[in-house]
């Protein structure tokens, strides 16, 4: 019988929650910066103590490689531990630290798997300014692209930062994974939402992952100053985006199962009294179906050179990213909702309107996920919360799923 243990879970998780950037709020733990790094350093030495073989691959993945008895294709577990800047604890760690309790319960329970079983930090899965969400995962399903290496964000560039965590630019170019490499990936993971704590249910099989497009933009307008510059004589970078952004609202409210947010935005001069010169911004919309996310980008194209054009402000696209959407195939999806019915026969299938390093996975494997519930339904804040009983009814489906995924 396999019987993770929550006080141990509880302990690793407040240990890597110790590791947080000095005077930010919440736990704080960016790509790049010291208390990442140091927060990765001590996830390493966890796997080591488990017994397991710890490595690091070009993308910066941390691996934990406890072999199975066959040479079969791995089956990756895990997720990532860099966060938000005033995060929570849960958003990420629950899904490596989860992944380790669930393979020290299956070794204590004396269980070899046929399939080699991998606990995976994946690298830098938060969106940063590097304009690169999901560093590590995208390396290993699609490569990073050579021009965004060369991009600046909290001092480093991004082909240092990835060196600095173990990685090597020049062969993350070419993704590190093949189709056929994987047997499966499987990540634990938060709901980040209300679903599951209202309906009282303790653990969800998640049935699909939005597909995410993310531009960065810079708008060029005319510094001046605010009081004697006629109004039809404005060049206001700020206002151009002010029309943007309540135009996306429009949008995505408009439109159901999208999504879209701006919530990044950088002002020069930034001053109160100065007509302004620069803005910029970054901009996503998500959504389940890949064309509505076409069709909508399209629309904020249009809305984008609408307002520009009235105002004589310049636009350029500075960076995009694109996720596809990610359902898991009906074999993984059935192995991962038969393993949370084992946990709570009530489990729910719910849909993720959160990105993350499976869907990255999905492209080269086939992933699935598995939710536990989030007091609020918040996250990215401090607020985060979910109980030791849903930290443990996630461990218990997870170790669940990587029984059932191996025997299949
Ligand atoms: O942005 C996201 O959806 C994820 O939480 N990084
Ligand atoms: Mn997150
Ligand atoms: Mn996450």
């Amino acid at each position: 019988m396999v019987a993770p243990q929550i006080d141990r879970l509880l302990a690793d998780i407040e240990t890597l929650a110790t590791f947080t950037e000095p005077d930010t709020p919440g736990w704080t733990r960016r790509f790049p910066s010291a208390a990442y790094l140091a927060g990765r350093a001590w996830v390493r030495q966890q796997f080591a103590a488990a017994g397991l073989q710890a490595s690091v691959d070009a993308g910066g993945n941390l691996h934990g490689l406890r072999p199975g008895h066959r040479p079969l294709p791995a089956i990756f577990v895990g997720s990532h531990t860099d966060s938000v800047l005033g995060g929570g604890k849960y958003d990420g760690p629950l899904g490596v630290l989860g992944a380790l309790e669930a393979v020290r319960s299956l070794a204590e329970a004396g269980i070899v798997l046929r399939h080699p079983l991998v606990v995976m930090d994946y690298l830098a899965e938060e969106a940063n300014d590097f304009g690169v969400s999901c560093v590590g995962s995208r390396a290993l399903s699609a490569g990073i692209q050579p021009a965004w290496f060369e991009r600046q964000h909290l001092g480093l560039t991004l082909a240092e930062a990835l060196v600095q965590h173990g990685g090597s630019p020049a062969a993350a170019q070419q993704r590190l994974l093949q189709p056929g490499d994987l047997h499966a990936a499987l990540e634990l993971h938060i709901e980040q939402g209300p679903v599951l704590e209202s309906q009282g249910v303790a653990v969800a099989a998640v049935t699909g992952i939005v597909g995410i497009r993310r531009g960065m933009f810079e708008l060029s307008g005319r510094a001046d100053h605010a009081g004697t510059t006629p109004m039809s004589l404005r060049r206001d970078a700020l206002a151009a985006a002010a029309e943007i952004i309540v135009g996306l609202e429009a949008l995505a409210r408009n439109t159901p199962g999208l999504v879209g947010t701006v919530g990044r935005l950088l002002v020069q001069p930034n001053q109160s009294n100065v007509v302004a010169e620069t803005v910029t911004f970054v901009l996503e919309i998500r959504s389940l179906d890949m064309q509505q996310i076409a069709q909508g980008w399209d629309a904020v194209q249009a809305l984008l050179e609408q307002a520009c054009r009235a105002r004589g402000v310049g636009h350029k696209l500075l960076a995009q990213t694109d996720t596809a959407p990610a359902i898991p195939p009906p074999w993984l999806a059935g192995a991962v909702l038969a393993a949370c019915q084992a946990v709570d026969p009530r489990a729910l299938r719910l849909s993720s309107g959160a990105g993350h390093d499976t869907g990255q996975l999905s492209v080269v494997a086939p992933a699935a996920m598995i939710f536990v519930p989030s007091a609020g339904g918040r996250s990215h804040t401090p607020a985060e919360y979910t109980t030791p009983e849903g930290l443990l009814a996630g461990v218990c489906a997870l170790a669940e799923a990587i029984l059932r995924v191996d025997q299949s």
